[in-house]
């Protein structure tokens, strides 16, 4: 049967039930004190390669968008593919320049001109760097967007009126956005509630979602019969989503953010709680029943119908039990029940869930509010 919308449920239940997963305070996550010295076996852990000779995720997880969140100097496909970007605004030059591997951020006024090497890289398609200037930490003010092949002012950052060259190189990062930042995109840069940039694995790799990959690994290497690492596909939908959630945003982060109208499609887990179709114990509707973690997006919406299907069949064509079936062995009988669709048999997506344009364009989300969209009406909060 279906359970009652679990998104009233506090974040701390659902953390509690995660706990070993996820440590949170104040709203953001802190990574997993997974090595508190960033120590050697730490880092063949993080590496894939090793994982690779026995799973098969490793072979595609780390080229995913996931998994080159961040990238370093002399691996960035973006800078090197586009070793010019040139931007001008409020009286201001940009140019962001990369020769041999190396890329430099670089701001005028005409008089004065700051030039800082660039060492962090976020973002695998659209992309906003990093900069280290006297010891602080600067978001900077242009990023690079896929959709105009160029520079624009960063998300988020389109009110800043900059009034010296400082302001308009960057906005100052603050120790505890740092964190969020990196521990985010990357993997082993927050250990011990400690930001360590020294020891970070570019992107969001094995360890950053595996817990004890690290012993794991050192077990098995030694043909040893060690624990390992908990199945994260025993989470329910519910757990599942805020396990997406600490990056993604889960429903609890949102409902108490600011971010209110178009600018909350981004966040995934808040927008399919409030989709009729989710239920926080129904495996049809986990993130995983419809995206593997380990594999790029699947952009053939075609894909998708059959994800729909196992609840909206008709009744000569019984609902799947699950779309995942490690799930179902654990999980109790669910119900069909959902309707079907008076107006076509395929493509589901394409009307239920709407594509929404982010900052005139330059980004894109796909709602997971899914729904039936009637035109000329309002995005629903
Ligand atoms: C020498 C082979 C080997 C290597 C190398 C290896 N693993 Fe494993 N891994 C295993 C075996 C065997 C299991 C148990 C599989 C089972 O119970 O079905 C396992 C289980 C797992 C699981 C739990 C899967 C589940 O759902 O139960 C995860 C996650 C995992 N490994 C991740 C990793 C990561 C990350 C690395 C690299 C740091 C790694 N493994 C390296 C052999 C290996
Ligand atoms: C540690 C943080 C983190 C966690 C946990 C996480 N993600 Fe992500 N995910 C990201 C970041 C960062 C990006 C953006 C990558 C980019 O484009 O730079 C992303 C991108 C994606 C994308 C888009 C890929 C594309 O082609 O544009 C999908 C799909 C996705 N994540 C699904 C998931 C699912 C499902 C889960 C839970 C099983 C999950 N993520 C958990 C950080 C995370
Ligand atoms: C709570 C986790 C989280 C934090 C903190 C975070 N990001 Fe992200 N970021 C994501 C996820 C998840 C995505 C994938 C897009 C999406 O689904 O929103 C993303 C996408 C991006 C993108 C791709 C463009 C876009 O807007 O989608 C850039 C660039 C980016 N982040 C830069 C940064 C920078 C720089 C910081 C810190 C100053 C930062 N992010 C902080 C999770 C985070
Ligand atoms: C963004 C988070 C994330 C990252 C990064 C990630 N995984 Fe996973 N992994 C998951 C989730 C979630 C599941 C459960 C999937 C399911 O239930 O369909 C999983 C399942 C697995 C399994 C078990 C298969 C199963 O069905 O239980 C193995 C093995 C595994 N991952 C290995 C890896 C390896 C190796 C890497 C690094 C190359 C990696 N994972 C990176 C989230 C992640
Ligand atoms: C019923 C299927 C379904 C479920 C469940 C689902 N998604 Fe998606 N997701 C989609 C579709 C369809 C797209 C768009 C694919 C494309 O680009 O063609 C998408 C795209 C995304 C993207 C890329 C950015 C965007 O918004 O277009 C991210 C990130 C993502 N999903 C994360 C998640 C997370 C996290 C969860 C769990 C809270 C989740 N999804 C659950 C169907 C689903
Ligand atoms: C876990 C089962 C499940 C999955 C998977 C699922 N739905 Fe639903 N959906 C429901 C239930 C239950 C309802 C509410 C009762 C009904 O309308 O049948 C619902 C309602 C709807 C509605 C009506 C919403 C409204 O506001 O009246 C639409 C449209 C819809 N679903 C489309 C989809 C599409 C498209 C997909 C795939 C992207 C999908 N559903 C995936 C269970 C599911
Ligand atoms: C061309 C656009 C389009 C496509 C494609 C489409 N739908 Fe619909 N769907 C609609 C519209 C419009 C309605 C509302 C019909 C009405 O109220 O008369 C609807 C209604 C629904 C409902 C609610 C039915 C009810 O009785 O309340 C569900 C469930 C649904 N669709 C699921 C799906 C699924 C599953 C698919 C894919 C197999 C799908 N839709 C494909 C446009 C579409």
């Amino acid at each position: 049967m279906r359970r009652s919308h679990s998104r009233a449920v506090p974040w701390l239940i659902a953390a509690a039930a995660l706990s070993g997963f996820l440590a949170i305070a104040g709203g953001y996550v802190k990574a997993r004190a997974a090595s508190p010295t960033g120590s050697p076996t730490a880092t063949a852990a993080n590496s894939t390669t090793a994982c690779a000779r026995c799973h098969a995720e490793a072979k595609t997880e780390p080229s995913t968008p996931m998994g080159r969140a961040l990238e370093l100097p002399g691996s960035n496909p973006t800078v090197t593919a586009h070793p010019r970007l040139a931007f001008q605004k409020a009286g201001y030059s940009y140019l962001v320049e990369t020769k041999d591997g190396k890329t430099t951020y670089s701001v005028t006024d005409g008089k004065t001109t700051m030039a800082i090497p660039v060492l962090w890289s976020l973002g695998a398609g659209n992309q906003t760097w990093v900069l280290e200037r006297e010891g602080k930490l600067y978001e900077s003010l242009v990023s690079y967007y896929l959709a105009i092949d160029g520079l624009d002012i960063t998300t988020g950052d389109e009110l800043i009126k900059p009034h010296t060259l400082e302001e308009a190189m960057g906005r100052p990062i603050e120790d505890r956005e740092k964190k969020a930042c990196f521990g985010c995109h990357s993997t082993n840069s927050v250990t011990g509630g400690q930001v360590n940039l020294e020891h970070l694995h570019p992107g969001v790799l094995c360890a950053r979602c595996h817990e004890g990959t690290e012993a794991h690994l050192a077990d098995t290497l030694r043909g040893k019969d060690g624990p390992t690492p908990p199945a994260l596909s025993k989470l329910s939908s519910e757990d599942m989503s805020n396990f997406c959630g600490q990056c993604h945003r889960s429903w609890e982060t949102v409902v108490r953010g600011p971010w209110r109208g178009e600018v909350n499609v981004r966040f995934q887990p808040y927008r399919l709680a409030n989709s009729r179709c989710f239920d926080g114990a129904d495996p049809r509707i986990s993130c995983v029943a419809c995206h593997n973690p380990h594999q790029p997006l699947e952009q053939d919406s075609g894909f998708y119908d059959g994800k729909c299907l196992a609840c909206h069949a008709p009744a000569s064509q019984p609902a799947q039990q699950a779309a995942t079936p490690t799930v179902s062995q654990s999980t109790p009988p669910i119900a069909n029940g959902a309707k079907t669709c008076p107006v076509a048999k395929e493509n589901c997506v394409g009307c239920h869930m709407p594509r929404v344009n982010m900052l005139g364009g330059h980004l894109t989300f796909t709602d997971h509010q899914i729904r039936i969209v009637k035109p000329g009406t309002p995005y629903p909060n």
